[in-house]
């Protein structure tokens, strides 16, 4: 598809973090606009440090669980796309933040509605939040956008509750006759350079494969939809340009998944990661450690939506995600150019999705 973001006035929340990053480079790409709000990036060796995002926006530090401050920003800065990424996003941190993670991922995601809603120049919203959205039934099939929203963990529900925000100020401010488009984006677990959060499995191998150490898994038979950053992301710009040329048809919730065969284990997915990176090995640490925490055990979506309406759809195999996702990490490790590596992923990607 052909992206027109040229010059448009764009804000990202949360392009410090792994996604964001990723959709800052890929929004620099086209030319837009962007001005980034975040906390400081956790990790030196990030993504974000890692492919130098700051240079490419107006990169403003602000938590965005004070309106006030997030909404001079909106009013100063007139974007007219805004994509809201900014979340405590991990599931086992939210069992030890319960309250942080609902005030960041619910109350945030009010702050950030309301000051588009007060600010004019806005007319696309796109809100990122989870397939773990959904009431999990363990289902063997894929869940559809009008499935029941749930959850059990604080993460889960706080993404729910987003949804459910959403919802409200599209039925009570965004209606049809403001043209102001406004969509949920919900997608699967996503692999691919510069992610180092704690507990998530593609950098709990990276980092045991740097140090040449056994990878622990905690959870080797639970199946996810993994997909590689760039695909829900792609989807991410795809939804934004249509809710531009059409608020009422594309307004509302999107699933982006990958095809049924990006559908593995984790210990699958880890027994790739050694493939590519040509070494490691892997142990079982699941029965007795101090994970037991309940995470979903199986998740899966349905996609027809996206592929039919937006005409949307992946454009990497499940291999090709991994062999991407290792190769950004080697050369972050060997010491290549690593901004460079990032639009070169991003301009091979797009060959792919053509
Ligand atoms: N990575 C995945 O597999 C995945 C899957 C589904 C959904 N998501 C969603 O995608 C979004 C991005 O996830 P990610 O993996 O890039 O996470 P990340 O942790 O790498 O980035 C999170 C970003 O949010 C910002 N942030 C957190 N709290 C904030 C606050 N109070 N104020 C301002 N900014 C704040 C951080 O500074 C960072 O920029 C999240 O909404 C997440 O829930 C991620």
């Amino acid at each position: 598809m052909d992206f027109s973001f040229e010059r448009r006035k764009v804000l990202v929340t949360g392009h410090t973090g792994f996604k964001g990053s990723w959709l800052t480079l890929w929004l620099s790409m086209l030319k837009a606009d962007i001005t980034g709000i975040a906390l400081d990036p956790e990790d030196r060796a990030g993504a974000f440090n890692a492919m130098n995002i700051s240079s490419l926006c107006k990169d403003i530090r602000q938590d965005i669980n004070d309106y006030n401050e997030v909404y001079s920003i909106f009013r100063e800065q007139k974007p007219e796309i805004v994509f809201h990424l900014a979340a405590q996003p991990l599931v086992l941190e939210s069992y030890e933040r319960p309250m942080e993670t609902m005030q960041t991922n619910v109350m945030g995601t009010v702050n950030i509605l309301e000051a588009c809603r007060k600010t004019p120049s806005v007319r696309t919203i796109v809100v990122i939040t989870t397939d773990k959205c959904y009431e999990n039934r363990e289902w063997v099939y894929g869940y559809r956008e009008h499935d029941r929203l749930g959850g059990r963990d604080p993460y889960s529900v706080s993404k729910a509750a987003a949804e459910l925000v959403v919802k409200a100020y599209s039925k009570s401010f965004f209606t049809p006759e403001t043209g102001v488009g406004l969509a949920t984006a919900r997608a699967g677990n996503v692999i691919g350079g510069g992610d180092w959060a704690a507990n998530r499995i593609v950098p709990d191998c990276i980092r045991a494969l740097t140090h040449n150490q056994t990878i622990e898994v905690r959870n080797p038979f639970s199946v996810r939809p993994w997909q590689h950053v760039l695909e829900p992301l792609g989807g991410y710009l795809m939804l934004a340009q249509r809710l531009r040329e059409n608020p009422e048809k594309f307004s509302g919730p999107w699933n982006f998944g990958p095809e049924y065969e990006g559908i593995r284990d984790v210990g699958y997915l880890v027994n790739e990661m050694i493939h590519f990176w040509e070494e490691g090995d892997w142990v079982d640490i699941g029965t007795g450690t101090k994970d037991q925490l309940h995470e979903a055990r199986l998740l899966t979506l349905d996609i027809s939506k996206a592929r039919n309406l937006l005409l949307w759809q992946p454009a990497y195999t499940f291999r090709q995600s991994v062999e991407a996702t290792v190769s950004w990490y080697k050369s972050q490790f060997i010491g290549e150019d690593i901004a460079k590596k990032g639009i070169e992923q991003i301009e091979e990607y797009q060959k792919h999705s053509l």
